[in-house]
């Protein structure tokens, strides 16, 4: 069940739409009227003119035949073939079908002088009196339209470009595999890990290894085709910088580079100021692109810029440390930082993609890999116990950066992120709180050390083993799954144990146990079960004292 096959009466964009479609998943496209043109050594015109209808609809059922014997594949079809019994059987049978809407009146607008669209069967209809051939395509439409409502789906074209009905496409692709039994399986494209949804469109998140070279493609698939403003800090760009640049204007998009100091100092008012008189400069308009090549600091910072600067130029994420892969890249938030605190000012902004090449892995700093960890496994903890075991079994494979083991848990690391964030796009359902498991102390440790001590990552873990600690204490999670949580979390070179020297007080203060819990609102996220997270009101704060002040005790 993996094809995706497009149907629909002749002027919708079949071709078209499929093509960009299948650029969009990295899928093979295929044509059946072009497999009928290869089988019988002529047009189709001429089938029909010198063979007739008859000998054309049994080459296309043969034709049919031999496109849905592929798996991944956009397969578009002739306006005619769904409307036979038996082919549409086996159409529905083969993948997912999905049916190009457009009006009578737009139809013969895009038939009309665009010979490349016209279906055989349908050149006769425009012959003959101009202004009779709206009625001729609405009465032949009409007659289809019994079997076109069976397709799965359909996506009207009318207003669409042909890149946003092929988003739209995808888009259904995606949700009806969904409702598919999972042995459906994820598609050929190997690349693409999910996709999110939002208000502004699909994301794909494109996630494999020596991906980057493809970024350019990639871009012009979605859309992308102009000036790209590429920015990057001074470690990432350094190694990776010239071979993106290189990418994209492979693919014919001019590229500007602009390079920020590493480090967190980066996510300021200031340096956005900095950025935006660049852009400025440059004479940025809204038809370009940004793309954030490197960490979160990069992302955050580059996304916020994308997010503001024209009132909104769209951007994308090409995500190389681990915690951006699988986190920071994912779902759209975008900030800065004030001298008040992190993130105070930002946007919601949907990168256009997100391109990760797990081969800029192998650049990363070791200590800044582990921290990685933390975020990637903790997506496994709330809610996928498969994945942990994935992560134990694969441990070794996983952590030496081989490519298969890699990909394969990363991809669905990345995913379970995207289904979060597409089910709460603006973070006001409560469906994100469960990928704060281990933020509520690991944030607080973060604040009490000054930011200074701590990679993001180490603070999570050191968080996630104290809330399983909490669970454990709470009667929800066995003795064992909170072993298990602890032993999965030192195998990846994270640590559990507070640090020496923390001032407990700062960290519960941080917490706003205290505060917060008056107004009865501090939500814990906590494991009923490895793969099993729930959210609690109900954590007494005499616990979260008792269990802090244990860890720091034992951490001294
Ligand atoms: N937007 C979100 O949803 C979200 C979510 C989580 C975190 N964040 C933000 O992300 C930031 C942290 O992200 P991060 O951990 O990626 O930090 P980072 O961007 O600072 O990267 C960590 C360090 O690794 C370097 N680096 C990154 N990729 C490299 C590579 N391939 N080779 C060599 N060096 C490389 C960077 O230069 C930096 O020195 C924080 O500012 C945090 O607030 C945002
Ligand atoms: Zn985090």
């Amino acid at each position: 069940m993996e094809n995706l096959i497009l149907t629909g009466f002749s002027g919708t964009g079949k071709s078209a739409v499929g093509k960009a479609a299948a650029r969009l998943l990295g899928w093979e496209f295929v044509d059946t009227d072009e497999l009928v043109v290869q089988r019988a050594g002529k047009s189709v015109e001429d089938i029909f003119a010198q063979d007739g209808e008859k000998t054309f609809r049994s080459l296309e059922r043969e034709a049919i035949r031999q496109a849905l014997a592929k798996q991944g594949a956009v397969i578009a079809t002739g306006g005619g073939a769904f409307a036979q019994d038996d082919n549409r059987e086996l159409m529905l049978r083969s993948g997912v079908v999905v049916c190009l809407e457009a009006d009578a009146g737009v139809i013969v607008r895009r038939l009309f002088g665009a010979s490349a669209e016209q279906e055989a069967e349908v050149r006769p209809l425009l012959a003959g009196n101009p202004a009779e051939r709206e009625e001729r395509v609405r009465a032949l439409k009409a007659q289809r339209q019994a079997a076109y409502a069976k397709a799965q789906w359909t996506v009207h074209t009318d207003r669409l470009s042909v890149e946003e009905a092929a988003r739209e496409v995808v888009r259904a692709w995606d949700v009806l595999r969904r409702k598919l039994p999972a042995s459906a399986g994820p598609g050929r494209d190997g690349d693409l890990a999910a996709v999110v949804h939002s208000s502004a469109g699909v994301c794909p998140i494109y996630l494999g290894w020596g991906l980057l070279g493809s970024l350019g493609e990639r871009c012009r698939a979605a859309g992308l085709t102009t000036t790209a403003y590429l920015f990057t800090d001074s470690r990432v760009g350094a190694y990776h910088a010239a071979q993106a640049r290189a990418a994209l204007e492979e693919a014919g998009i001019r590229v500007r580079v602009y390079t920020v100091p590493a480090g967190e100092a980066s996510k300021s008012l200031e340096q956005a100021g900095r950025c935006y008189a660049w852009l400025a400069e440059l004479r940025a308009e809204r038809g370009h692109f940004v793309v954030a090549l490197g960490g979160g600091v990069v992302g955050d910072l580059a996304g916020f810029v994308a997010a503001t600067f024209a009132r909104g130029l769209p951007f994308v994420q090409v995500p190389t440390s681990l915690a951006a892969m699988v986190d920071a890249s994912i779902g759209g938030k975008t900030a800065v930082d004030l001298p008040a605190g992190k993130n105070l000012v930002g946007a919601f902004h949907q990168p256009r993609l997100v391109l990760a090449d797990l081969q800029t892995l192998t650049t990363l700093p070791a200590r800044e890999l582990a921290s990685g960890w933390a975020e990637a496994l903790k997506h496994g903890l709330i809610l996928d116990e498969g994945l942990v075991r994935t992560f134990e079994e694969d441990a070794q494979a996983i952590q030496r950066l081989e490519p298969a083991a890699l990909s394969s848990a990363l991809k669905r690391s990345a995913a379970i992120k995207a289904d979060i964030v597409s089910q709460d796009e603006r973070e006001t359902l409560g469906v994100r709180t469960v990928l704060n498991y281990g933020h509520t102390l690991g944030h607080a440790l973060e604040a009490a050390t000054g930011y200074q001590r701590l990679l993001h990552g180490e603070a999570v873990a050191i968080g996630m083993h104290a809330a399983g600690l909490i669970s454990r204490r709470m009667g929800l999670l066995s003795e064992e799954g909170l072993a298990r949580q602890d032993r999965l979390l030192q195998r990846y070179g994270l640590p559990l144990d507070w640090p020496a020297g923390v001032d407990t007080e700062a960290v519960l203060s941080a917490t706003q146990v205290d505060k917060k819990t008056a107004e009865g609102k501090l939500h814990w996220v906590l494991l009923e079960g490895i793969g099993r997270a729930v959210v609690r009101e109900d954590v007494p704060p005499d616990l979260v004292r008792q269990v802090v002040r244990e860890l720091a005790h034992t951490g001294a």
